[in-house]
This record gives structure tokens, sequence and C-alpha cells, in this order.
């Protein structure tokens, strides 16, 4: 308790009305620190005050200077940088670079880098084995959860997480491997053989390789559609506390190695509310089928029969500007594969959904998965594929953050508080008593 009359500017004064008492808590960063609220008690042998936030809709859990997002205004920013900016001028490697060091690298810097990741893509043998051993109809997300998952297995090293040349070594490897096991999982399921790393070609044209070659000498992908992924991979590279951020955040504060931090990343954005909208989005819109079905559709979405999938978002109350940068995308690819017939039914769906009171009164907008599905497909991806992309991408934010964690003093092991609902000393009757 302190003196209201003395109090500083920036803070809060509560007055718990259950005993009169009044608190200043200090507001720092426009957040007061939830453990303040501790002080604030019936009685010394009582818990203090905690807050209640289902889904975090209203907590900060960390410091963080790698992703500004303003959902109201439609910014998204990597370490400063405008996404705009990043999507036209700089490529994945470079922004991944950006994410986990904080700057965007010197000449010297940037090939080194490069150099690091281009000679780690390969994978160990085991590892081929391991993923020839999933089902014919394994889903490859889960192939890629299990798989990098493993990889701790191969890098036992990758425990030792204070030391920051070992972090920066599974980095390195994972971002560079990610596009291996992401690629041997759709081969999978192709039944064709595994295609292995060519360090000839740039990340993103590997990658193409990795998942297209079939018997000729070298891969050589369409530069219009390399550089269209390129982007795509940026564009998913960082969110702040997002979903599958926050897993590999908080798996990561148990001081687990990074590999298994990202498996749990990997598990979180399978969720269909999560990474998994945009494979959602294309079986919606082929369920819709043709535009007249639409007006029928919305009202099924308005009566709370389902949702609109790809629209809406926890943080953007505006358009995504990455909704924006794909659809800008979606030419450059058409050019090359044709236009997908879906593109139709999606940009007729977004005109009727952003003009009708209900979209509009939430605030509900496309967000990144509305259009992503399309290009994808376009690129010959299959639905399932989609939001193994999508974590190929998010690998360097989720380690970006993963790091960031790791060197934070403030951070402890995650470990929320709940509010228990249930019953209380009861007394235990064995099984032959209750069933007799
Ligand atoms: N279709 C219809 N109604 C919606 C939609 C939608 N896509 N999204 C939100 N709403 C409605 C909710 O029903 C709620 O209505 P109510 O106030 O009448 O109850 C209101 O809008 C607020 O929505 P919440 O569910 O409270 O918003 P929240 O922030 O919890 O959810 C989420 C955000 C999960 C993204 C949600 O908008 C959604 O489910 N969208 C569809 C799935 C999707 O596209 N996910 C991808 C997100 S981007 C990403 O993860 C990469």
């Amino acid at each position: 308790m302190t003196d209201v009359a003395a109090k500083p500017t920036d803070s809060l004064t509560v007055r718990d009305n259950r005993t009169g008492k009044e608190y200043d808590i200090a507001i720092s960063d426009n957040t007061i620190a939830a453990k303040d609220l501790g002080q604030i008690r019936l009685t010394d042998d009582e818990p203090g005050l905690a807050t209640y936030d289902p889904g975090f809709v209203n907590t900060a859990s960390c410091r963080s200077a790698v992703t500004f997002i303003d959902g109201d205004k439609g910014i998204l920013e990597y370490r400063g940088y405008p996404i705009e900016q990043l999507a036209e001028k700089s490529t994945f490697l470079e922004v991944a670079y950006l994410l986990i060091n904080g700057e965007l690298p010197t000449k010297e810097q940037y090939e080194t880098w490069v150099h690091e990741i281009t000679y780690h893509t390969f994978v160990h043998e085991n590892v081929k084995e391991f993923v020839q051993g999933f089902r014919y109809d394994a889903h490859p997300m889960g192939m890629l959860m299990a798989s990098v998952g493993a990889l701790s297995t191969f890098y036992p090293d990758a425990v030792n997480i204070s030391d920051a040349e070992n972090r920066h070594m599974q980095m390195v490897r994972m971002i560079a491997k990610m596009p291996t096991l992401g690629a041997w999982a759709f081969r999978h399921a192709q039944g064709k053989p595994f295609v292995y790393p060519d360090n000839e070609l740039s990340y993103t044209e590997n990658f193409l390789s990795m998942l297209f070659r079939m018997s000729e000498q070298s891969y050589a992908a369409d530069p219009r559609i390399a550089k269209a992924l390129d982007v795509l991979l940026i564009l998913h590279a960082d969110h702040e506390q997002n979903c599958s951020t926050n897993a590999v955040r908080s798996v990561g504060s148990s001081q687990v190695d990074p590999y298994s931090a990202v498996a749990a990343g990997v598990a979180a954005l399978y969720g269909p509310l999560h990474g998994g909208a945009n494979e959602a989005v294309l079986r919606m819109l082929r369920r819709i089928g043709s535009k007249e079905n639409i007006p029928a559709f919305i009202e099924g979405v308005k009566n709370g029969e389902e949702k609109l999938m790809g629209f809406g978002h926890r943080v953007y109350k505006n358009y995504d500007p990455r909704a924006k940068l794909i659809k800008k995308a979606c030419d450059d690819v058409f050019e090359v594969t044709g236009v997908n017939p879906l593109l139709e039914i999606a940009q007729e769906l977004e005109k009727i959904a952003l003009e009708d009171e209900y979209f509009v009164k939430r605030r509900l907008y496309p967000n990144v998965d509305f259009y992503s599905g399309l290009i994808y497909e376009a690129l010959q991806f299959p639905p399932e594929m989609f939001t193994v992309l999508f974590a190929i991408g998010r690998t360097p934010g989720w380690l970006a953050q993963w790091n960031e964690l790791i060197t934070d003093k403030e951070q402890k092991i995650a470990r929320p508080k709940q509010i228990y609902t249930g019953d209380r000393q009861l007394t235990f009757v064995p099984a032959e008593e209750r069933w007799a």
C-alpha cells in the first residue's frame, strides 16, 4: 500500500473495495506487472489477486524487439523494417538473418550466412529411413513435427543452450534442414524418391528442386515462381506472439533444446485456427463451388453455422498487410501457371464480406491465409502441404524469438495460474466398494 498523495504519475491506483485499501501499481510500457497485483489480498494467508486471461488476449508475456504489429493500422515490421519493403527488396535468407541477429548483414556476414545455411541442408541418412517409416497417407505436418523433433536426437549438443555459438549452429541447421524435411514429407506422400539438396541452388530453388525434380540433372525453377515462393516465406517469417511462437517460447522456457521447442511450434501451427487455415480456405472455396452460392454461404456464417476461413485475426482489425502482398504475388504466379478458378470465388467472397455489416461490425478482414492457399495450389502443392510451407517460413521467427527468450534475464519457465473449479477433499472409495 502507498501514500496516494505521493503516487508517481506513471501508476495505477487500485482500490480494493473488499478491504477499502488502495494500492499504487507502476505502469511501464503501458502495462502493469501482473506480480504487482499479488500484494492485493484479503488476508495475509490468502493468495494475492491475479488476472484471468484465457487465450492471453490482453497479457504481454515478454519484451521483444523482433516484430512490431499495429493491428488497427495494418502495420507489420520485422526489426523495424516494413514488411512491404522486405517483401519487395530482400530475400528470405537475408530476412532470416535480420530476424535472428537484429540487424541487416554486411556483405561478408550475408555471404557467410548463406554459405552456412547452404551447407547444412543435408540430413543424416537415418532421418530418411525415419521419414520413410510413416504411412503412405501420413499428413506432412505430422511428419514435419516428428522429424524436426527427432533432430534433437541427432544433435544432443543442442541442449547446451547457454552457449551462443552452439545456439547459432542449431539455428543454422534448422533453417537449412526444414525445406529438406518438408520436401521429403511431400515426396513420401506421392511415393516418389527423395531428392537430396542441391547446394548449387538458392534456398528457394533448392526447395523447389527437392519437391519437384524427377530425372533431370538439375532442376531449373521458373524465376518468377522461385521469387513468389521466397516472398511467401518472407511474409510468414515472424508474427510476434502468435499461437505457435507462444508454444515455442513456452516449451523453450523449460530450457529444452531448440528442435523440441520448434516441434511444439509446428504442432501449434498445424491447427485449423492457426496455420491450418489456408488449407481450410481452399476446402471452403471448393465447397462453395460457384459465385451464386456465396450469399447462402455468408448467411450460414452469420447464423454461426461455420466461420469464413481466412477472415479475422486476433491482432489485425484492418486488412492484414500480408494478405495484400499475397494478392499481388498471385498475379505473378498465375502469369506462369494460369489463373486458379477458385480466385474468382475468393475475390467475390471478399467483396461481399467486406460490405456486409456482420463482418464490418466485427472488423473482420482477410488474413494471410485467405489468398495463400490459392497460390500454393497453383504451384501444385496439395492442401496438406500449405502449412508445411508456412512452417518453413516461420522457422527463423520461431528461432529469433527462442533466442531472445534464452537471453532474456526476466524470463522464467512458463507456468500460468488457474482458477480451480473442481471438487475438494473428497474421500476415495475403492472400485470394488463403489461397484458392489
Ligand atoms: N468468420 C465468422 N465470424 C468470425 C470469424 C470468421 N472467420 N472470425 C471471428 N468471427 C466472429 C466471432 O464469431 C466473434 O463474433 P461474436 O462477437 O458475435 O461472438 C467475433 O467475430 C470475434 O471473434 P473472436 O473469435 O473473439 O476472435 P479471436 O481473436 O478469438 O479469433 C481467429 C481470431 C481465431 C483468427 C478467428 O478470427 C478465426 O477463427 N478466423 C478463421 C480462421 C483463420 O482464418 N485463422 C487464420 C488466422 S491467421 C494465422 O493464424 C496465420
